[in-house]
């Protein structure tokens, strides 16, 4: 069986999110989604509320789990057999990003093996952040986030 980790802040899972692990449920038998914690950040929804956010999301794909973790992804993707993490990029900055994270995992561990999915063109602008920046106007999310997260988020 082979199983991946879609890890992220997710803060909040976005549409865009949604088709990176609707896309790896497709190349791999399980998919744990995992929401860490990205030092470099700061958080506007708790794990608690992300995770919710994130189920509420994926429900409905029978091979996806959602899951909080703390610690290091080498040691998460031990623990749980993952033999790849998979990680949707939009641009060429995202790409060096994540090319220097796959590659210090990798100074961690040997093992570690990074697979980077090129997010679809009309979801290429979506991010966390901008829904962040909708919030914070006022703005309606619809298009962004699940129909059935911006219910949630519309009540917490
Ligand atoms: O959605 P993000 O913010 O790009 O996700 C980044 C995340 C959470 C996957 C990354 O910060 C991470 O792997 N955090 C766990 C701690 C860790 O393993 N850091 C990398 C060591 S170099």
């Amino acid at each position: 069986m082979k199983t991946c980790i879609v890890p992220g802040s997710f803060d909040p899972f976005t549409l865009g999110h949604l088709d990176v692990v609707k896309r790896a449920a497709g190349l791999f038998d399980k998919v744990y989604v995992a929401i860490m914690i990205n030092s470099q950040k700061t958080g506007k929804f708790d794990f608690a509320q992300r995770k919710r956010i994130a189920e509420l999301s994926c429900a409905g794909l029978e091979n996806v789990e959602v899951i909080t973790a703390d610690g290091l992804l080498v040691d998460l993707c031990r623990a749980l057999g993952a033999s790849a993490v998979v990680k949707g990029v939009r641009d060429a900055q995202d790409c060096t990003y994540e090319i220097n994270m796959a590659r210090m995992n990798g100074f961690i561990d040997e093992s570690f093996e990074t697979v980077l999915l090129p997010a679809k063109p009309e979801l290429s602008f979506l991010s966390s952040t901008f829904v962040r920046e909708l919030m914070k106007y006022e703005k309606p999310l619809d298009g962004a986030l699940h129909p059935v997260a911006v219910a949630y988020i519309s009540v917490i």
